[in-house]
């Protein structure tokens, strides 16, 4: 603990110490009415000796408002401890970004840290001081809304993206004034809501918790995040918000954090509904003995105020050990020396800035779609084809998805916009809108399909079907939109769909009713550049799927690193045994599309891929050198993937396990060798005690440009 902390912490009364542990939105500062009840508030609002006492701010943010409430706050406040500032700034400010999970489906980490760093200074110029991002929470269910903040469904994709999300919003440590502090989320395990629907129970084995979901946290943890956020959910049978367990032994032991622990939002007071707590009181026991710090919004920390001469002793030190975290961590950001740290309208207002801001954005969003089908190479299309663009979200700014903070949807270019600038014959009608069934203009519709040479049509969701409280029962597109299709496919011309969405959607009709599909996460202010270059073939579709697309919803959840089980298809097939094995009655195992799938406009292949040595000890890389063809006469990228597969263990081991990825640029007609080095110590794995260790034995290291198509080497460690 530091000097000014420690000097703070002995003047400190132990209400002004419970004060620092309390965070409220901006509106408690703003003297509007607000919803709070009870002895410490006054016609709906917070007595002033308690709101001058509350140490951070939710949901604000704005150089001159952040300025305002600071200002106002420190003219009362007895010891001038400056408020904190926190927001939701998941993948961009003001420039908004593609949505994680299409940085995820850029395969490159570099894109994760610049669209981290940009929000990050945007942020820091309009006051804030914190973010509560990266949400690291692995997910395999498309059903579950909050997917579009994830990175997908693989640990070593999500830990890798983690990594670089911390270090782009925090830059190099001490925290400066163009960077702000991460809050990893939402831990743990929330993406595995049983059934994908959201706040639903996670239970899982902690085998399961530690082989698959704890690596992200703990490597945005070892990336040195300042603050962690509870879940709303159930791990291991308790609500993870009062898990001691989960936040002492393993957050705050195994994987040595010492910073600030805030809860999810209302979480505290939750814990009364999933019959765990009895009333606040009871609730403000949990957390504080699990160690939460700060408790965004459920004025159960506040109930301690009520009471404070017959706190326990025990309840003292969990206070005093709290404030002393959020006190370190102000001062870790620099506000005792300035309040207004970061805080600068004019950069904020910057037009030189923003162009920058948007050029970064323009280069994420293009790494991030993903051409899924190309049929006769009917993509790029030539500037002077004739096109008619129709769909729903032909002609709209609705490209931002959830969580996209100050980005503004109606200052967002449409396809549309930007399209007719780059084709000379574009006609457009838009068909049907998000959910209807009753196609608008059917008869010039038919015209302006009759005189176009291709037909693009954007499909997809709306950002309010995505994002937190947006589970759906079927993740597909909506009846009318795949209707629409049909129609527009008797005209037997050919069609390339365009898929905005924020989740994996069931495509199997889409797929089978055109040429060529782009599916693209929200991509973010200059999706419609990006979307529009790549059509054009100014840019190439370089990105790679991060989460699997299932072929039928019921084969949900369905991932790649999947076990083989004890009856695989592969064992039936050997034995002619087609019945007694794993599979479905009505359909097939496989998804349509699979993670790490992607084409570009290039056809590069591996023509050659050689292991360096093939027994090895734990102590060395596993190196394999890879030449990679491009027998194209234009220049392309490719995702190189490494995956690793453990032939036999104490557990059970997936058939197959990404370790290493790098999107690789092969000239034209040229060829590239690279070589892929994995450290041996990446092979480790969970064992039935929990413990994690590397197994001796026979591996598979597997190359390739998807997860499907792979060239073997066998390997053994010893
Ligand atoms: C929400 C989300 C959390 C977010 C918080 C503050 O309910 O679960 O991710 O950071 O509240 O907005």
């Amino acid at each position: 603990m530091t000097d000014i902390v420690k000097k703070l912490l002995n003047k400190m009364t132990v209400e002004e110490k419970i004060g620092q542990l309390i965070q409220v939105t901006g509106d408690f500062f703003k003297g509007s009415e607000s919803t709070i009840t009870g002895p410490l508030s006054e016609n709906g609002r917070l007595k002033d000796e308690v709101k001058y006492m509350i140490g951070s701010v939710l949901g604000t943010s704005g150089s001159s408002e952040v300025k305002k409430i600071q200002q106002d706050y420190l003219a009362h406040s007895s010891l001038k401890i400056p408020l904190l500032f926190m927001a939701d700034v998941i993948h961009g400010y003001k420039t908004i970004f593609p949505i994680p999970l299409g940085i995820a489906a850029t395969f490159n980490p570099k894109m994760m840290k610049i669209a981290s760093q940009v929000a990050a200074s945007e942020s820091a110029a309009a006051g804030l001081h914190v973010t509560f991002a990266p949400m690291v929470d692995l997910v395999r269910d498309p059903r579950w809304g909050r997917v579009m903040e994830s990175t997908g469904e693989d640990p070593y994709l999500n830990e890798v993206m983690a990594r670089e999300a911390v270090k782009g919003f925090q830059g190099n440590l001490p925290i400066d004034d163009s960077h702000i502090a991460a809050t990893v989320k939402h831990f743990a395990g929330y993406g595995a809501a049983e059934a994908g629907r959201e706040y639903n129970t996670v239970d899982m084995s902690e085998w399961q918790f530690r082989e698959n979901y704890l690596g992200a946290y703990q490597s945005a943890i070892e990336a040195q995040a300042k603050l962690v956020m509870t879940s709303f959910n159930t791990m291991f049978g308790v609500p993870a918000t009062g898990n001691k367990y989960l936040m002492k032994d393993i957050l705050r032991q195994e994987l040595e954090f010492n910073g600030v622990l805030i809860s999810d939002w209302d979480a505290i007071n939750e814990l009364i509904n999933h019959g765990t707590a009895t009333d606040l009181q009871a609730a403000t026991n949990l957390a504080l003995n699990a160690g939460v710090d700060i408790d965004m919004m459920s004025f159960a920390y506040i109930t301690l105020l009520e009471h404070v001469d017959e706190l326990s002793k025990n309840v003292l030190k969990l206070i005093d050990e709290s404030a002393s975290r959020v006190l370190q961590l102000k001062k870790e950001l620099g506000l005792f020396q300035n309040p207004y740290k970061g805080l600068n309208p004019e950069k904020e207002n910057d037009k030189d800035i923003k162009l920058a801001h948007e050029k970064n954005a323009l280069e994420v969003a293009e790494e991030s779609i993903v051409m899924v089908k190309n049929n006769s190479s009917i993509l790029p299309l030539s500037f002077d084809q004739r096109v008619f663009l129709t769909g729903p979200v032909a002609d709209t700014g609705d490209l931002l998805g959830s969580w996209s903070w100050k980005g503004d949807v109606l200052q967002t270019k449409s396809l549309l916009f930007k399209m007719k600038k780059s084709f000379k014959n574009i006609s457009f009608s838009e068909g049907i809108n998000y959910h209807d069934r009753h196609i608008k203009d059917w008869d010039k519709i038919s015209q302006q399909v009759s005189d176009a040479d291709v037909i693009i049509v954007a499909l997809g969701q709306p950002s309010s079907e995505s994002g937190e409280a947006t589970s759906m029962m079927e993740p597909t597109l909506p009846i009318g939109q795949i209707e629409y299709l049909k129609k527009l496919r008797q005209f037997n011309k050919p069609i390339v769909a365009i898929v905005v969405t924020g989740r994996p959607l069931i495509l199997t009709q889409v797929n089978e009713l055109v040429d060529a599909m782009l599916i693209s996460f929200f991509p973010g202010t200059k999706g419609a550049t990006a979307l529009t270059n790549i059509l054009t073939g100014k840019s190439e579709p370089t990105g790679r799927l991060p989460m699997t697309f299932p072929r039928n919803n019921g084969q949900i959840p369905i991932y790649y690193n999947s076990y083989t089980t004890g009856r695989p298809i592969e064992f039936g097939l050997q034995n002619n045994e087609t019945k007694y094995v794993t599979k479905y009655i009505d359909g097939s195992n496989d998804p349509l599309y699979n993670f790490g799938d992607g084409l570009g406009y290039a056809d590069i292949s591996i023509s050659e891929s050689v292991i360096q040595e093939n027994v090895l000890s734990m102590s060395e890389q596993i190196k394999v050198s890879v030449i990679l063809q491009n027998k194209s006469n234009r220049s392309g990228q490719t995702v190189l993937q490494g995956y690793i597969h453990q032939k036999i263990g104490e557990t059970v081991h997936p058939t197959k396990a990404l370790k290493w990825f790098k999107k690789i640029e092969v000239p034209a007609k040229n060829s590239r060798k690279i070589m892929m080095s994995i450290p041996v110590n990446e092979l480790a794995s969970v064992h039935q005690d929990l413990s994690t260790s590397i197994d001796l034995g026979e591996y598979e290291i597997m190359v390739g440009l998807n997860s499907t198509d792979l060239v073997s080497h066998n390997l053994t460690i010893e």
